[in-house]
């Protein structure tokens, strides 16, 4: 079995599945930009050849520097496989090239696109949020008039919450027009007022074989508006929760309209307070942002594996079985420039030590990241309890008793 995997160290958690795939028997073959060497070990030892290109992002570039290279080696791939978002096409235009099985450029397009994505969805009886696709101030305006306020402006292929904006009225509405103005098309919503959940799959021939439900803690949108706010996901126990249930429902109906068959999938819904379950958004990928670690924790398993086993071997074969809730709590410090102190953590580890299962702070001296950015911050911590309301406690206390100072 050859697998073509496009970024294998980037983000950091691609090593994990390059690892995963070479575990269950794949020949991993990486496709990046980084130099071979400057590669992590762990990348390195699990790739049986690396492939540095110039570009990911010019894809035309990308495809005829693979293609050459495929040629000259003679290798004949099985899979190529992408969990990165920005690369789904590239890695569906590249199967169509090399005449690999696998999603196609057709079927990636309603995963990335937000419109279309909609429209499939819209079309197989699925509640979406009233939506527009709009390439200028004027369509905005006509689409607000339809859709009505308060409403939503957001890129067709955003990621992160960037330059997604909650529009209240008119007057905002020209603000927002203003600030969007460098985003070529724009997505403008119904705004959806509710809590907000995750619904994570992989799976294998078009079966799931294993889900997963997160709550996100705040909204995502208030996660990046507020500086202070410590960013929490939740990887639930109880995922038969009578609450879930609509959004589980509605997380079966969405890839089956997609036809989704094989790898790892990430959708947002939006549970209202009437308890109505909204669709929010769906990639072909996992969660990013170490939720597929919380997933692990949360269920005592190895997804990396699993999700290797389901796109090499057709099912995954790893057991799993859900024994706790867990948050991961991104943190970010207060002031700008270098992390000076770390306070809290001492006293939490005292009091919660064998609840805290991980923790990976930015080291002293180092530089603050962009919280704006990355919602990786300036570290996090994972924590689980098979209690629900203790998870959140000692999670809540990691947002509030643990400090970082920069300065
Ligand atoms: N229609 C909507 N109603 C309410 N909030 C929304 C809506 N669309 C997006 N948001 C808010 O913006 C966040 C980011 O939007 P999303 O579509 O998930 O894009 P991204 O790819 O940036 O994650 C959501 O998590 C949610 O908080
Ligand atoms: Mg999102």
């Amino acid at each position: 079995m050859n697998v073509l995997l496009l970024s294998p160290a980037y983000p950091d958690e691609m090593t994990r599945f390059a690892e995963g795939l070479a575990a269950v028997g794949a020949r991993v073959f990486g496709v990046g930009e980084q130099p071979v060497g400057t590669l992590p070990k762990r990348c390195r030892a699990s790739l049986t050849a690396y492939l540095q290109v110039s570009s990911l992002f010019r894809e035309d570039a990308a495809i005829s520097e693979i293609t050459q290279e495929v040629a000259g080696k003679g290798v004949h791939f099985d899979r190529v496989e992408s969990l990165w978002e920005p690369l789904m096409e590239l890695a569906a235009r590249l199967r169509e090239t090399l005449g690999v099985p696998g999603m196609t450029l057709a079927e990636t397009v309603p995963f990335r696109d937000k419109e279309v994505m909609k429209q499939v969805l819209d079309d197989a009886g699925i509640r979406t949020p009233r939506h527009a696709r709009c390439s200028d101030d004027d369509e905005c305006r006509e689409a607000a008039e339809r859709i009505g306020f308060p409403l939503i402006i957001k890129p067709i292929a955003g990621a992160g919450s960037a330059d997604t904006h909650r529009v209240a009225d008119a007057d905002e509405l020209e603000q927002v027009l203003a600030q969007v103005r460098h985003v070529p098309e724009v997505s403008v919503e119904e705004y959806i007022d509710g809590e907000e959940f995750t619904f994570d799959t992989v799976c294998a021939g078009g079966e799931i074989q294993y889900f997963n439900m997160s709550s996100y803690r705040p909204r995502p949108l208030i996660q990046r508006q507020i500086q202070w706010i410590s960013p929490q996901t939740v990887a639930l126990r109880d995922v038969d929760a009578e609450h879930l249930a609509a959004g589980r429902a509605m997380g079966e109906a969405v890839l089956e309209a997609l036809s989704f068959r094989d790898g790892f999938t990430h959708m947002e819904w939006f549970l209202t307070s009437k308890g109505e379950a909204v669709f929010g958004e769906i990639g072909a990928r996992p969660p990013g942002a170490r939720s597929v670690d919380i997933m692990n924790f949360a269920c005592d398993t190895d997804l990396y594996r699993g999700w290797s086993e389901a796109v090499c071997h057709g099912a995954m074969r790893v057991p799993y079985e859900r024994r706790y809730n867990c948050a991961i709590i991104f943190k970010r410090a207060q002031g700008e420039g270098r992390i000076l102190r770390v306070d809290g953590l001492e006293g939490l580890m005292a009091r919660y030590g064998p609840a805290i299962v991980h923790v990976e702070l930015l080291p002293l001296g180092a530089h603050r990241r962009n919280w704006l950015a990355t919602l990786m911050s300036d570290g996090h911590v994972v924590v689980r309890h098979p209690d629900l309301d203790t998870c959140l406690e000692i999670a809540d206390r990691v947002g509030t008793d643990l400090q970082l100072y920069a300065g």
